[in-house]
C-alpha cells in the first residue's frame, strides 16, 4: 500500500484537501468544496442520510424551497462557548459534530481517489479562532480535534493556517527569503512572518524559521455584514417609524437589523415572541412595505440567498468601478448600482482594523519592513481592491507575490509532514 497523508484547510467559506503522495513527495490532487451542510426539510427513510455537503447542499436547500436547516460558517461555532447543540430531525448535533460532517465529507472524496482509507493529515487552524481570548481558542482547538476524530482520523497534526500558505509559496522559491505572509479568508486575517528557503523544503527543524506569528477576527464575511448594514438593511425597513403610542411615533429597533446582517443570528427570529413583536411594528407602521420585506426575508428563510447577491455585488468590484446590488424575490426588489468608491466606504472601518492589526504586528513583532524581502498574499479577500492597496501602501518597496487562493493554504500544510517526526 501506498502511503499519504492529507493537508486539509477547514475554511468559514470553502474548505480544501490536498492529497500527498508521501513516496513521491507530491502533491496527486487537491478538492475543494464550500463548507455547507443541508439538512433536507423531510427527513428521509430511516437509516439514510439526512444531509448533503459542499455545492450539493444549496441546490438541495433551493430545491427545497429554502425550507430545511441550512448552515453556513460552521467554523465560527467553533469558539462560541455559547452554542452547545442544535437540534435537527430528532438528533442532536454538537459543534464537533457539524465540523466532522465537513471534513469526512472531504475524507471521503479523496479516499475515493486514492482506493484506500487514510487516517493521517495536518489540519490547518487560524492563528486565533476568536480574537486573543486564550479560552475560547482552547475550545475551538478542542472541538475540531474531536471533530477530526469523529471524521475518522487518526494520526492528526495542527498547524497555523498562514504557515500552510507559506510552505506552498516556498515551493516556487530559488534562493532564501523573508516573507510575510497574509492569509484573509471568510472569517479571518492571519499573518505569518518567516524565513522560507526551498532548500528547507519538507524539512524537519522549522521551528526557528517562524519569527511571528498574529491574526484578527475580521474577513470577507466582516464586509458582507458591513454592506448589509449600510446598504441592505434600508430595503428591509430599517428607518420604518412605528406609532408606540397614540400620538407618540419612533423609529422600529436597530437590533433587529443587527440580526440580519450576520449569518448565525438569523436563527433570532425563530422566538414566537419576536415574531408577534414584529408583526406589531409591522402594523402600527401603517404596513410599511419596506418593513414588509423584513418579515418575508424571516418567513421564508431568504438570508443565504440575499447575502449570495451581495457577495456577488463585491466580487464583481474586484474588476470593475461599479457593480449592481441586485436581489428580486417574492415582492421584495432591490436593484442599486454601487460604485466602486461607495463600497470601499462601507468596508473602510473593517479595512482599517486589518490596517491596524498589521501596524501593530509589525511592532509587537519588532519586524523592519526594510527585511522583508517579499509578500505573499492569499486567500478569497486578498484579491480584494481595497486589500492590494493596503499592503502596496505600507510595503511600496516589496514584491506582492500570490499563488491559488483557494488551495495554497492546503497544500501547504500537506507539506507539513514533519509535524510527525517530533
Ligand atoms: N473574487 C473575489 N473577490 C473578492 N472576494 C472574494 C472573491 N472570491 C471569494 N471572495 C471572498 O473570499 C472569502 C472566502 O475566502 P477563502 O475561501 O480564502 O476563505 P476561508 O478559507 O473559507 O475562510 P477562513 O480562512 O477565514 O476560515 C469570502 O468572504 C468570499 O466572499
Ligand atoms: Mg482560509
Amino acid at each position: 500500500m501506498k502511503r499519504f497523508l492529507y493537508g486539509i484547510d477547514f475554511g468559514t467559506t470553502n474548505s480544501a484537501l490536498a492529497i500527498y503522495d508521501e513516496e513521491s513527495k507530491e502533491i496527486r490532487s487537491t478538492i475543494i468544496i464550500p463548507s455547507l451542510i443541508y439538512f433536507y426539510h423531510q427527513p428521509n427513510t430511516e437509516n439514510a442520510q439526512n444531509y448533503v455537503v459542499g455545492e450539493e447542499a444549496i441546490t438541495a436547500y433551493l430545491n427545497d424551497d429554502m425550507k430545511g436547516r441550512f448552515i453556513k460558517s460552521v467554523k465560527q461555532i467553533l469558539s462560541r462557548s455559547s452554542f452547545t447543540e442544535t437540534r435537527i430531525h430528532n438528533k442532536k448535533y454538537n459543534a464537533s459534530d457539524l465540523v466532522a460532517i465537513i471534513l469526512k465529507e472531504l475524507k471521503t472524496r479523496a479516499d475515493l481517489f486514492i482506493g484506500q482509507d487514510c487516517r493521517k493529515a495536518v489540519i490547518g487552524r487560524p492563528v486565533f479562532f476568536d480574537d486573543d481570548n486564550v479560552q475560547k481558542d482552547t475550545l475551538a482547538q478542542t472541538r475540531l480535534s474531536k471533530a477530526a476524530e469523529i471524521a475518522g482520523f487518526v494520526d492528526v497534526r495542527y498547524q497555523f493556517e498562514p504557515i500552510g500558505a507559506a510552505f506552498a509559496y516556498e515551493k516556487t522559491l530559488a534562493k532564501k527569503e523573508n516573507v510575510l505572509v497574509a492569509d484573509l479568508g471568510g472569517g479571518t486575517t492571519d499573518f505569518t512572518y518567516l524565513v522560507l528557503d526551498p532548500e528547507k523544503v519538507g524539512s524537519r527543524e522549522r521551528k526557528n524559521d517562524m519569527m511571528a506569528n498574529g491574526g484578527i477576527y475580521v474577513g470577507g464575511d466582516s464586509f458582507d455584514s458591513a454592506f448589509m448594514w449600510d446598504k441592505g438593511t434600508p430595503y428591509f425597513g430599517k428607518h420604518t417609524q412605528y406609532e408606540a403610542t397614540p400620538g407618540k411615533v419612533l423609529t422600529v429597533p436597530k437590533s433587529l437589523f443587527a440580526n440580519i446582517c450576520s449569518w448565525e443570528q438569523m436563527n433570532f427570529f425563530n422566538g414566537l415572541r419576536i415574531k408577534k413583536d414584529i408583526e406589531d411594528y409591522y402594523f402600527f407602521s401603517g404596513k410599511n412595505p419596506q418593513f414588509k420585506n423584513l418579515i418575508t426575508l424571516i418567513e421564508h428563510n431568504l438570508g443565504y440567498s440575499v447575502f449570495q447577491s451581495i457577495e456577488k455585488t463585491k466580487i464583481t468590484l474586484t474588476n470593475a468601478d461599479s457593480s449592481m446590488f441586485s436581489y428580486h424575490k417574492m415582492d421584495i426588489k432591490i436593484e442599486e448600482e454601487i460604485s466602486l468608491g461607495v463600497y470601499e466606504e462601507v468596508i473602510a472601518k473593517d479595512v482599517a482594523r486589518i490596517a491596524n492589526y498589521l501596524d501593530e504586528f509589525m511592532l509587537q513583532n519588532s519586524i523592519d519592513p526594510e527585511n522583508i524581502d517579499s509578500l505573499f498574499l492569499t486567500g478569497g479577500t486578498s484579491m480584494m481592491g481595497s486589500i492590494q492597496k493596503l499592503f502596496k501602501n505600507r510595503f511600496p518597496h516589496v514584491n506582492l507575490n500570490s499563488g491559488d487562493n483557494f488551495k495554497s493554504v492546503a497544500k501547504g500544510l500537506a507539506y507539513s509532514g514533519y509535524l510527525f517526526e517530533d
